[in-house]
């Protein structure tokens, strides 16, 4: 029998310290002797519910592909009346990130999450946000606790003074996916699933398979044969996934398994699934607490299956409607030109309707056609007042070399945020005086090739335009071959300081 999501668990037993049960935290709880301060709520208010975000319905579980049963959209969470003080919560979640004690990954062998875990966790530290799932369930790798960098010469590039990047790429398997994936899967795990599956361009499956083997779970990963980087298959391989190369792209993957998932018993973890975009909210909300709860002006995401953008545009709406903000940053967009789905949707379309395509970019993270979750993304657009834009692949390699020369790391998806601020700094959209927050959200790593090829001027034979070619070697740095010679190496040494 296929097990059921569940949709109103509640912790088993009173949990010391956690608001839901209203009661106040001690030394059990943190490991310490401070109390914390009681967050006032109600209790009752405060449970989480599915809504369908067309038709209003609220069902009470959800079916095997997280979509309406009603007219077939998504699926959201919401939380009704949530009635949390600010301050009180601010000042819990500051408490839990200080909390001492070993930190312990994963579940522990007597089968209970340890507190110390989830509080050190900087998704579940959130967790009044989150939809609540039984603490023995929770499957965590200390996700989350991700740097905010100031990139000084991205910002004199730009004109842009007061520029961050919040770095989802330093997550526990390198990139953003772990922040929805530790509250996905740990949902599965607590519906007693045997097997996970998605459809991905590399992240999600890396990410799924790391969560799966920590939680004991078998998972099952179609991705696109020949379509993603090495870097990303090699995780999926190593923590165990079934992966099946399927010809055919990211959307081809989606629709295979989006018909899978109906006959057989494995649960879904792609961003249709609503506990990942629970998960993925939590990068918003740890980005405005780095930030002093000091909006940002705006924060910018790559935009592809969509799931991103909606996380933290909806974390955004939240923080807002608890007064955690007094300010709403406007959310901004970005997509590869050869994969411009919801830029089209919203420039050409005025947001009525999304026109799949058939994506082409070397960002392969962001290479689809058809997301699932552009009405979600379109409505935080809206709601925050944000743009959308489409870059080149020459903006994006060159705005790729420049974070990495701030000394910042990303892969080429992370890198349109970037090449996309150029672009709404140039139409005015984005002023110089104002803090602009791009969302980095997978490491160098993930795809090493792309950025070799760049730096050996391999990357765009032939087919990049003649000033496109002199600004990219600028910021070229290709390896030197030379004979193991001191002498040699000094030479080298002077020339480049001479040129520098
Ligand atoms: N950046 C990276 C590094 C990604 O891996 C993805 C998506 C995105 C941006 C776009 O985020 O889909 O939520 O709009 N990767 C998915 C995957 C599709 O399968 O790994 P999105």
């Amino acid at each position: 029998m296929t097990p059921r999501m569940p949709l109103f668990v509640r912790h088993a037993e009173p949990c010391q310290g956690c608001p839901l049960s209203q009661v106040q935290a001690t030394t059990l709880y943190h490991g310490s002797l401070r109390l914390l301060p009681k967050v006032k709520t109600n209790r009752a208010a405060t449970a989480s519910r599915l809504r369908c975000i067309a038709c209003g319905d609220t069902p009470d579980s959800a079916a095997q592909d997280f979509r309406c049963t009603h007219c077939g959209d998504l699926l959201e969470f919401i939380f009704p009346g949530s009635t949390y003080d600010p301050a009180s919560l601010r000042a819990l979640w500051l408490n839990r990130r200080t909390s001492v004690g070993q930190f312990s990954s994963g579940r522990s062998l007597l089968g209970k999450t340890p507190h110390r875990t989830l509080d050190q966790s900087g998704v579940w530290r959130y967790r009044e946000l989150l939809p609540p799932i039984s603490d023995e369930h929770v499957i965590s790798m200390g996700e989350g606790n991700t740097p905010l960098y100031r990139l000084h010469r991205c910002a004199r590039a730009t004109g842009i003074e007061n520029l961050y990047a919040k770095h989802q790429g330093m997550n526990p398997t390198a990139s953003f996916k772990d922040t929805g994936m530790t509250v996905a899967a740990s949902s599965a795990h607590q519906a007693g699933f045997r097997w996970v599956a998605c459809a991905s361009t590399g992240n999600t499956s890396a990410s799924m398979a790391a969560y799966a083997a920590r939680g004991h779970m078998r998972s099952l990963v179609l991705i696109p044969e020949g379509k993603i980087s090495w870097g990303k298959l090699s995780q999926a391989l190593d923590y165990g996934a079934l992966t099946c190369q399927l010809r055919t792209d990211f959307d081809g993957c989606v629709r295979i398994l989006s018909e899978l998932v109906r006959q057989k018993p494995v649960c879904l973890l792609n961003s249709v699934n609503p506990y990942r975009i629970e998960g993925q909210k939590t990068a918003a909300i740890e980005l405005l607490e780095q930030l002093g709860w000091e909006s940002p002006d705006h924060i910018i995401v790559p935009g592809g299956n969509l799931g991103n953008s909606s996380a933290i545009g909806k974390a955004l709406l939240e923080m807002h409607g608890l007064n955690l903000i007094s300010r709403l940053p406007k959310l901004s967009i970005i997509q590869a030109r050869g994969a411009n789905p919801f830029y089209r949707c919203v420039r050409e379309f005025g947001g009525t309707k999304l026109e799949p395509m058939t994506a082409d970019t070397m960002a392969t993270a962001i290479r689809i056609g058809n997301p699932a979750s552009w009405k979600k993304a379109l409505r935080v657009l809206q709601a925050t007042g944000g743009e959308v834009e489409q870059v080149s692949e020459v903006e994006i390699a060159e705005a790729k070399a420049e974070i990495g020369a701030d000394g910042i790391g990303c892969e080429p998806a992370s890198a349109v945020t970037l090449a996309g601020l150029k672009k709404l700094r140039a139409s005015g959209f984005v002023k110089p005086g104002e803090t602009v927050v791009l969302i980095l959200t997978g490491h160098l790593l993930k795809d090493p090739d792309f950025t070799i090829e760049f730096h050996r001027g391999d990357l765009f034979t032939g087919s990049a335009g003649e000033s496109e070619a002199v600004r990219m070697k600028s910021l070229q740095r290709a390896p030197i071959v030379l004979d193991a010679d001191l002498a040699a190496v000094i030479a080298a040494l002077d020339a480049a300081e001479k040129n520098s």
